[in-house]
């Protein structure tokens, strides 16, 4: 955009304007939408970042490609490799981010109307995100079924094979099965609450997104849905999607955690935040 474009909403492009629009009430339905980079704090590894992402370090899955790894019918083939990769990420061994409580904090001050995640930790839910205001568009470890009958799989037992590294089989009689968490792989249709919370994003009076590389579709496609007029504010350490492309978006590119803090900061909550998240 020529430097010189008005803004329409905000008063200038900048986390004090989104604070500003915040204190003043002018955003009361914030739609955000997260990716790994908010968990990678928390010690979980992204999928794309160059030297950490996960997908730079299976190779000692040796699978065909990276992705195979979330593929259902190299699943179906081999489970093996997906359960290495189930214990390492497993829900249980990580705290939620100050990012994950800033989200948190948006729900308790009613101001969030509903949070789009690609992540499957769960930590949204740790962190104290209301469920019903969570979008999980990858699903999540927290249930598991057979991916022929689909009967659902003792969670308990689930976390006993995990930790084994053994991939469980069905438990309805005459059915063997394989049990796989409900993680959308790739070749898999996204939850029904996916797309029945399709009409939410253009409802929002402000986007923020924060820490994906917004590649994987239909997600990716969720930022574009906002209106032209409602801001969009990116946390992220790179460009990207079409963020940058309208007059009223934001870009605070670098660790989401600084990110959130300033806002937090301009925001006048910031120890209301580091509160909240000592206390999860
Ligand atoms: N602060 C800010 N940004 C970060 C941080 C951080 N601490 N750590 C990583 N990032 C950024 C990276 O620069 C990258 O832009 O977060 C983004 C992470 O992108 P991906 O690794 O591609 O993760 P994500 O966007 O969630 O992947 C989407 O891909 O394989 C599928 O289903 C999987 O849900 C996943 C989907």
């Amino acid at each position: 955009l020529p430097p010189d474009t008005p803004p329409q909403t905000l008063s200038e492009r900048s986390i004090r304007a989104v604070a500003e629009l915040i204190k003043d009430g002018r955003a009361k339905r914030i739609v955000v939408m997260t990716g790994a980079g908010i968990s990678t704090a928390a010690g979980i590894p992204d999928f794309r970042s160059p030297k950490t992402g996960l997908y730079n370090n299976l190779a000692r899955l040796n699978l065909p490609h990276p992705e195979a790894v979330f593929d259902i019918d190299f699943f179906k083939k081999n489970p093996a490799p997906f359960y290495v990769l189930a214990k390492e990420l497993y829900p249980g061994n990580f705290h939620p981010t100050i990012s994950h409580a800033f989200i948190a904090l948006l729900a308790k001050r009613k101001l969030l109307r509903m949070l789009f995640t690609q992540n499957i930790d769960c930590l949204e839910r740790t962190a104290g995100v209301p469920p019903e205001l969570i979008v999980e568009a990858h699903g999540s470890f927290a249930t598991q079924r057979c991916i022929e009958c689909k009967t659902e799989f003792p969670d308990k037992e689930m976390r006993e094979h995990v930790e084994r590294g053994d991939p469980p089989s069905c438990i309805k009689p005459g059915c063997d099965g394989l049990v796989k968490p409900d993680i959308v792989f790739f070749g898999e249709q996204l939850p029904k609450d996916f797309y029945d919370a399709a009409a939410v994003p253009a409802m929002a009076d402000l986007v923020i997104v924060l820490g994906t590389s917004l590649t994987v579709h239909p997600f990716a496609g969720l930022p574009r849905m906002a209106m032209e007029r409602t801001p969009r504010l990116l946390l992220n350490m790179e460009q990207v999607g079409d963020l940058g492309s309208r007059a009223d978006d934001v870009l605070c590119l670098g660790e989401c955690d600084k990110g959130v803090r300033s806002l937090a900061d301009e925001l006048g909550w910031r120890d209301e935040l580091e509160a909240m998240w000592t206390g999860i």
